[in-house]
């Protein structure tokens, strides 16, 4: 029996992201070659009519799994019924932007089409905020939504998780889709972490790990790091315009695997609300590993090496404290996310955690230290850290 039509609602539908998305939806390659769909298209009025033309190509392409199209700038109308909620509207970051500066336009916007998704979406239903900055609009919408289950606000990362598996596939020459098991760590932003320490690649001998295979760990620390976190400045400073094709192809990745499930054996990045895991504060959005099944998703635990010291949780908590108190502009400085060095000696630690202004430890390379420094003992770690680091600047 052929399966009842899922209602989408792509927000911005008429900007570039939108008009690369709408397509792989109707397509069927975020919710699958066998699922209809209706889409409901939102956008500003000064856009409406290049909305009316996105509509119009969608008609003219007959689609077969295309049941509907709602096309609109009325939000309450745009929200109702929808299964899921794919928000891109917004206001883009252009070229020496960085996503702090367009945070503040994107507050009101967020606001209005949570109390819309609250009060008019299907029950259960599944939201990906992919407007930036991505982390902290899922946060907003979140706030301005209490009702809407926590487990069903999510941001998009996936498109850095799919960065990271471009570059290695690159760099070994191998299939991307022989590659797996990248992680994003933190926040869709350059602070991100992306890390390839339990990534595989298919070979005709089985499974191996990246970093075997690379086997150039200076590449992997540096070059690596920074080319997936400046890939988006890169993209708008070739284009002009910031990332549309692969954003809405990683938003149809980041939908597909949350609903249909992930893999046997992999898993993949996405933006989701922290329960406490790897010492992250609880209720943050925050890029981790996760597994899928049944329409929900679950954070990979027990992942193990590297310490991570870094201030994005504590920028997350002051964006969204100035973002309600209205005081943003000005005061969100630099992020950093740094890489505990590999000590030999608890001395040493102390020594370099004096630089340091605010730290998270992630649990995580304990079994490592504890080989190499024979006095190590987690607690200890955090007791040196508390003792030496310097209180946050605010
Ligand atoms: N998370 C990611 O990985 C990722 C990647 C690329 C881009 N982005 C972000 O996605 C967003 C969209 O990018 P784009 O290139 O499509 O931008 P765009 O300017 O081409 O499109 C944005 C659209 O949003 C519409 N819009 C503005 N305010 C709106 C509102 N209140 N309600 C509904 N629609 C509204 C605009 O009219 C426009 O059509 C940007 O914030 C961009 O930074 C995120």
């Amino acid at each position: 029996m052929a399966k009842e039509p899922m209602r989408v609602l792509v927000t911005g539908a008429a900007g570039q992201i939108g008009y690369a998305l709408v397509p792989m939806i109707a397509r069927g390659i975020m919710l699958g070659a066998d699922q209809p769909v209706i889409l409901h298209m939102l956008d500003i009025p000064p856009a409406a009519e290049a909305l009316n033309g996105v509509r119009m190509e969608l008609v003219d392409a007959a689609f077969p799994l295309l049941k509907g199209v709602v096309a609109t700038t009325d939000v309450v109308e745009a929200c109702t019924g929808v299964n899921v909620a794919v928000m891109v509207g917004g206001f883009p970051r252009k070229e020496g932007m960085e996503r702090k500066d367009v945070m503040s336009k994107n507050v009101s916007i967020y606001k209005a089409q949570a109390s819309a998704l609250e009060a008019h979406a299907a029950p259960n239903c599944k939201v990906l905020v992919v407007a930036n900055p991505a982390n902290t609009n899922a946060l907003i919408l979140k706030e301005f939504a209490p009702s809407i289950p926590e487990k069903n606000v999510t941001c998009l990362t996936r498109l850095d998780h799919n960065r990271a598996l471009g570059q290695i596939s690159e760099r070994l020459n191998v299939q991307v889709s022989d590659v797996k098991n990248a992680v994003i760590w933190g926040n869709h932003s350059s602070t991100q972490y992306p890390d390839v320490n339990h990534a595989t690649v298919k070979t005709s001998s089985g499974e191996k790990p990246v970093r075997e295979l690379v086997a150039d760990d200076a590449w992997l620390n540096g070059e690596f790091i920074t080319t997936v976190q400046q890939r988006g400045a890169a993209i708008i400073k070739a284009r002009k315009f910031s990332s549309a094709l692969s954003a809405a192809s990683s938003a149809c990745d980041h939908i597909r695997d949350w609903v249909l499930g992930t893999p046997e054996g992999t898993f993949v990045s996405m933006g989701v609300y922290s329960d406490g895991s790897y010492g992250v504060p609880a209720g943050l959005i925050y890029s981790f590993p996760v597994t899928c099944s049944g329409g929900e998703w679950k954070i990979v635990q027990g992942m193990m090496l590297l310490i991570f010291q870094f201030l994005v949780p504590c920028l997350f908590v002051h964006h969204l404290w100035l973002i309600c108190h209205g005081q943003l502009d000005g005061v969100v400085s630099s992020a950093s996310f740094l890489l505990i060095p590999p000590f030999t000696h608890m001395r040493e630690l102390g020594q370099w955690a004096s630089g340091i202004s605010f730290y998270c430890i992630l649990q995580y390379n304990v079994p490592t230290y504890s080989a190499k420094i024979p006095e190590f003992k987690f607690s200890k770690l955090c007791d040196v850290l508390s003792c030496h680091c310097r209180p946050p600047d605010r």
